[in-house]
């Protein structure tokens, strides 16, 4: 089945298309409010207004390898399925914020997947990237920053594969530890 994680990675890839220096991640998710968000951020280059009215309908794209532009269309139907919506914010020359909305408790939400998978491999792929990726539940926070954790190790890059599994472990661990559920 189609996870979030994958539609999320698909979002992220308009925003490196897009030609963003920062990209963040964000998902909020309470079984208090029966709610899940998440929210796509970056500082690319942002859509003029009339695309911007327009980019949801599964007929415009402005790709010349290919007429339709399906990522934002089929994540909004996924969303409406489960009760919620897909909006995005967007400036010329100031970046895109997509929002995507679920009913936690949905029978038709998708599940989120490997989340942890996708973040590491992004930021394996694009080391001129800075990526902030957090999660919050009821129990906790968890935020894991690209640049922070580069410091840390003191290393220009995430290219050796020991250590892009022990980053995506530990990032599983500390999701599980907020009680986040359907990873995998
Ligand atoms: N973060 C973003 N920054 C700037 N423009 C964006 C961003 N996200 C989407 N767009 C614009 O919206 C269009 C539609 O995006 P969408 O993801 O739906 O389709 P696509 O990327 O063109 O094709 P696909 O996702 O199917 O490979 C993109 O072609 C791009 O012009
Ligand atoms: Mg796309």
């Amino acid at each position: 089945m189609l996870t979030l994680a994958l539609n999320i990675l698909d979002i992220v890839q308009n925003s490196i298309r897009a030609k963003a220096s920062e990209i963040s991640v964000d998902i909020i998710e309470s079984k208090k409010t029966d709610l899940l968000e998440i929210g796509v951020g970056d500082n690319g280059k942002g859509m003029p207004e009339e695309l911007l009215s327009k980019v949801t309908d599964p007929f415009v794209t402005t790709r010349t390898t290919r007429k339709i532009g399906m990522g934002l269309p089929l994540f909004k139907y996924q969303a409406n399925l489960a009760g919620g919506d897909l909006s995005i914010e967007s400036g010329e020359g100031k970046g895109t914020r997509v929002k995507v909305t679920f009913i936690l408790g949905h029978v038709d939400r998708q599940p989120l997947g490997d989340i942890a998978g996708v973040m590491t491999i992004l930021m394996s792929a694009n080391p001129e990237i800075s990526f902030l990726y957090s999660h919050k539940t009821d129990n906790g926070d968890y935020r894991f920053s690209s640049v922070e954790t580069k410091e840390y190790l003191g290393i220009k890059n995430f290219n050796d594969s020991h250590l892009l599994m022990d980053i995506k472990e530990m990032i599983n661990e500390n999701l599980k530890d907020i009680g986040v559920s359907d990873l995998n």
